[in-house]
């Protein structure tokens, strides 16, 4: 765990916290991905147990009481990310836990418990890939479930210049960088695929499904049309990666 980058990122966060308030949340896995709605990944969550890793704003936490979860439990690094999260639960009616915590400690979880684990967006900020998905796999049931959507590791590393794509990095090189996407000083992780998918599975996970796939409506064309996401871009480059696994 890299304690000065957390701490940079939390105050990133701190001040970003408003910007994305309720950006991409379930049924969407990110800017151009498929839906949950046509990917299904969860199947029916009637009464169970779900656990949201880098919770944000807890929108997906409401998507998932919207689908009858049981037990709503969140944790996020942002002070502030938590509170909006409480906020927006807290007439749900469901049990709502939520901790202040990087995902590279458990603030208190409880082990062999949740159904479902999942992440939209946040499983790339970890420090410390290996300690996440080691916790992660310690919180799930025998036979649970871990979803997660991050950026697809290729799309940071080439770059749109007036329409010809270039690489700007190696793939091949993991590690922290500054994103330079980003407004104030952060630190984000790349990983290659095969690094993602390898450590799920060091630490007990079977990968069920894998989706790099490009969606998009014609409303979101415009939506997403920023500096950093582009369709024209998208067309060559998925966006985002999505993978599903379950705790052997
Ligand atoms: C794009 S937002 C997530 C959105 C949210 N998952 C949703 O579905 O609406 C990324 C979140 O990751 C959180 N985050 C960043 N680094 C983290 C870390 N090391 N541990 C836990 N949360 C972290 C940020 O505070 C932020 O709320």
């Amino acid at each position: 765990m890299n304690t000065k980058s957390l701490e940079k990122n939390k105050h990133s966060w701190e001040a970003a916290a408003e910007r994305f308030y309720g950006r991409n949340p379930l049924p969407e896995y990110g800017p151009m991905a498929p839906l949950e709605d046509d990917l299904n990944l969860f199947g029916d969550i009637t009464n169970l147990k779900v656990l949201d890793i880098g919770c944000g704003s807890g929108h997906s936490l409401q998507y998932m009481n919207q689908r009858n979860a049981a037990e709503l439990w969140g944790l996020d690094l942002s002070e502030k990310q938590i509170n909006a999260a409480r906020s927006l639960l807290v007439n749900c009616g469901s049990s709502v836990q939520l901790f202040q915590s990087p995902m590279e400690l458990n603030p208190g979880l409880p082990e062999n418990y949740f159904d479902i684990v999942y992440s939209i967006y946040a499983l790339g900020w970890t420090t410390d890939l290996d300690k996440t998905l080691s916790n992660i796999n310690k919180y799930l049931k025998q036979g649970g479930v871990f979803v997660f959507s991050w950026e697809h590791p290729l799309h940071s590393r080439v770059s749109n210049e007036g329409g010809a794509l270039t690489f700007n990095k190696s793939y091949h090189e993991e590690g922290p960088y500054d994103h330079e996407g980003w407004g104030n000083p952060a630190i984000m992780q790349q990983f290659r695929i095969s690094t993602y998918m390898n450590t799920l599975i060091s630490h007990g996970f079977q990968i069920e499904k894998v989706i790099e796939d490009v969606w998009c409506s014609e409303e979101d064309i415009q939506r997403h049309e920023n500096r950093w996401y582009s369709f024209e871009k998208a067309k060559s480059i998925p966006t985002t990666l999505i993978i599903k696994s379950r705790k052997l």
